[in-house]
């Protein structure tokens, strides 16, 4: 029923269903606001405006939706945000080669990865707690995957259960797995996705510790109590160290012994059916340790620039992936993509598909399913009009020369 009305809205963007379910979504959102005299979120959009052209043009609409402090969880990186400045920056440097006369008949942009066909290489990024953007949280972002046959990888810190997501949509879902100090809990989680039929593991390496995020500190962010890691309840919640004057703040407090390492993941992959990627790589040396730990993907991505400050954007960071992996196992990227343009660029530098994190979260704030699936929508339309216009009727044939060289 959902999909069919998502379906209807996707020729005008526009529906009534969604406006009605409106009120209910964002009425605790209200009463959080009215106790604290902060500015109302507006609801979510009911029709689509004509001036969301674009993906990025989501951005303001979803801020003016979200609290300021949720705001400042997904939509801000660590500490200067050098890293997701340049994630954007860099795709931009990058200029393309025109193809012209070329036919397109028959094109697609159909690929098969890990055993699955997709339609498109579009893919949903892990972002976790997306009832943040909206109540209904990853439910609507998974019925947006599934009308717009996307796949989607879910987050361990989903704020809708794994199997409720996996319940509600058919769109082909990898779980994103945070390795837990406590195996038999990461275990447990592994089960519980393979159960409830995910068809891939993806294993964040670049995070085992929580980046320097300046701006959720400002703006004091605290899960709302609404909101939850719907995976993780009844598990031992990891408690915060906070170290005494003069003690080391890390190193001190026993997090650093609990850490995940390359034979964690040679163990995941040995104790799983479900092919395991792990997503955080922009270190050749990374890339050749996954590969001897048996991995069936790579994930070049700093994290949206949300963990470490000042690394590489993911797009300089894919050439030097792709050679040390040289066709052994799938490279896919995230990291700042905003336009079909940057898609092309990304197949064309050796990645297969790619991951879009916050555009989706900006869809979600700014209109629910809805919002998501124009997200996606206008994605793909860019990267088919992007192929057309550098004579690339397949994905396979975005090569090395749609990448314009003075
Ligand atoms: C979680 O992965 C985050 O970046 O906050």
């Amino acid at each position: 029923m959902c999909l069919i009305i998502l379906a209807n809205v996707l020729n005008r963007f526009e529906t009534e269903a969604i406006a009605s379910c409106y009120a209910f979504s964002v009425l605790p959102l209200y009463l959080i606001a009215m106790s604290n005299t902060t500015p109302l979120p507006l609801p979510p959009l009911s029709v689509i405006p004509p001036q969301i052209a674009c993906v990025a043009d989501y951005e303001a609409y979803a801020q003016a939706r979200v609290m300021p402090a949720s705001w400042a969880y997904l939509n801000s990186a660590a500490a200067d945000q050098l890293t997701r400045r340049d994630n954007r920056l860099a795709w931009d440097a990058i200029r393309l080669q025109s193809r012209n006369m070329v036919s397109m008949s028959g094109g697609h942009t159909e690929l098969t990865l890990l055993g699955t066909r997709y339609k498109h290489p579009v893919f949903i990024a892990p972002v976790a707690y997306h009832r943040l953007a909206h109540r209904d949280g990853e439910l609507a972002t998974a019925l947006a995957a599934q009308a717009m046959q996307a796949g989607m990888v879910l987050s361990t810190l989903s704020s809708v259960s794994l199997e409720e997501v996996a319940a509600n949509t058919t769109a082909p879902l990898w779980f994103q797995l945070y390795i837990q100090a406590d195996k038999a809990q990461t275990m447990m989680l592994v089960k519980r996705a393979e159960q409830a039929g995910f068809r891939a593991l993806v294993v964040t390496i670049d995070a085992p510790v929580t980046g320097v995020r300046n701006a959720e500190q400002r703006a004091g962010f605290t899960l709302p109590p609404h909101v939850t890691a719907a995976n993780l309840a009844g598990m031992p919640v990891a408690r915060q160290h906070i170290a005494a004057a003069g003690n080391s703040p890390v190193f001190g407090s026993g997090l650093a012994d609990g850490m995940p390492t390359w034979d964690d993941i040679a163990w995941l992959v040995s104790a799983t059916h479900l092919p395991v990627l792990v997503k955080g790589v922009l270190n050749p040396q990374d890339a050749r340790d996954a590969i001897r730990a048996g991995v069936a993907g790579i994930i070049v991505s700093n994290h949206g620039g949300r963990v470490l400050d000042t690394l590489p954007a993911s797009i300089q960071a894919l050439p030097g992936v792709v050679r040390e992996v040289d066709g052994r196992v799938p490279v896919l990227l995230d990291g700042g993509i905003r336009r079909g343009t940057d898609i092309v660029k990304a197949l064309a530098l050796g990645a297969s598909a790619v991951m879009v994190g916050l555009p989706v979260i900006h869809g979600l704030a700014a209109a629910g399913a809805t919002g998501v699936a124009h997200v996606l929508h206008i994605l793909r339309t860019e990267l088919e009009i992007a192929m057309v216009l550098c004579g690339c009727k397949r994905l396979d044939e975005i090569g090395k020369e749609v990448i314009w060289q003075p």
